[in-house]
């Protein structure tokens, strides 16, 4: 890893390879990039696809880019092999292929492997990198699970962090969460709420964006033009995270909110009356037993 000294700033420089540069991966590259957060400033990023296509669309998106992004075609191990830590974020049916390609154990010996795929535990992947059993310390590399959203790109990303075995060096944790802190703000939760996590952090924005939808639905119904009723509804999401992060509970913000018997305890009675909050739980619950089936 480079000095810290050397880039003039007192945060890590580790090169960060980020494998299955698509969507997630792409927000990721730019998320590290934001001079805003400050936790790690990668001294290179290495991104990986499958695809020419994707490739080029890579060198399009970082050809000016204030860190240099080596894109790797069909070059998985080259780039696991080429940086300190590897983020893994390619669909989640392909990590046995990435992560069982020859040379992949020796790439990644004595680094960081933090996998950022739904549903697919710790356990499966030291099985896929290391099918005879983990090797000693000095041999191994240590994966880290990460459920991190789209927002990773602004630095705002929602992210579950799995608990490390206890095994793990504490300079890695360390490393592990600068880096998922420059993406956005983490929760440390055991193995077995990774899949809650996953639902909370990376499916609920989907369901939030659909209740949204609704409200600026019935504002444009009573003549708010649309775009303004887009603008007025994404700076009341920021405004309720705000006061949310303030108190930490949901309901006392509700009641605080729906403390007089005027229009916004009135809109409460309908929202009851449809279940929103007996209908959301369940949703969360059906999306959870479905996270843990798709590794
Ligand atoms: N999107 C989200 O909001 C979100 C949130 C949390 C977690 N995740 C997890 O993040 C992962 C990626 O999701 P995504 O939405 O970013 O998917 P995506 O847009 O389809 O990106 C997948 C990427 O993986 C690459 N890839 C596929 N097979 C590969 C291989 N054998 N070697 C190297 N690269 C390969 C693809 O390259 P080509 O295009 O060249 O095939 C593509 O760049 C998934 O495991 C998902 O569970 C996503």
């Amino acid at each position: 890893m480079a000095s810290m000294a050397s880039s003039g700033m007192n945060v890590p420089s580790p090169s960060i390879a980020v494998i299955g540069c698509g969507s997630l991966g792409t927000a990721i590259v730019r998320g590290l990039m934001n001079e805003q957060k400050a936790k790690v400033r990668p001294s290179k990023i290495c991104a990986a696809v499958s695809s020419q296509s994707s490739a080029n669309t890579l060198h399009d998106t970082f050809e000016d880019s204030p860190i240099e992004v080596l894109v790797y075609q069909g070059g998985n191990t080259n780039a696991a092999r080429d940086c300190d830590v590897s983020i893994l974020a390619c669909p989640p049916h392909s990590m046995s292929n990435v992560l069982g390609e020859k040379g992949m154990p020796d790439a990644l010996k004595g680094k960081i492997l933090i996998s950022v795929l739904a549903g697919v535990q710790t356990s499966s992947i030291l099985k896929t990198i290391y099918p005879a059993g983990v090797p000693s310390d000095d041999e191994r590399c240590w994966v880290f699970r990460a459920l991190p959203n789209l927002a990773v790109s602004t630095g705002a990303s929602a992210t579950a962090v799995e608990v490390p075995a206890s095994e793990t060096p504490a300079a890695k944790i360390g490393l592990v969460d600068l880096i998922m802190q420059q993406l956005g703000g983490i929760v440390h939760v055991p193995a077995l709420l990774m899949d809650a996590g996953t639902v909370l952090c990376g499916s609920a924005p989907a369901w939030v964006a659909l209740f949204v939808d609704g409200l600026v639905d019935g504002a444009v119904a009573a003549g708010v033009p649309r775009t303004k009723a887009n603008t007025m509804a994404a700076q009341m999401l920021a405004s309720t995270a705000a006061l949310l992060k303030e108190d930490q509970r949901p309901s006392a913000l509700r009641e605080s909110i729906c403390a007089m018997p005027g229009c916004t305890t009135q809109g409460n009675l309908i929202l009851e009356e449809g279940g929103v909050r007996g209908v959301s739980a369940k949703a969360m619950k059906t999306a959870i037993e479905a996270a843990s089936g798709l590794g």
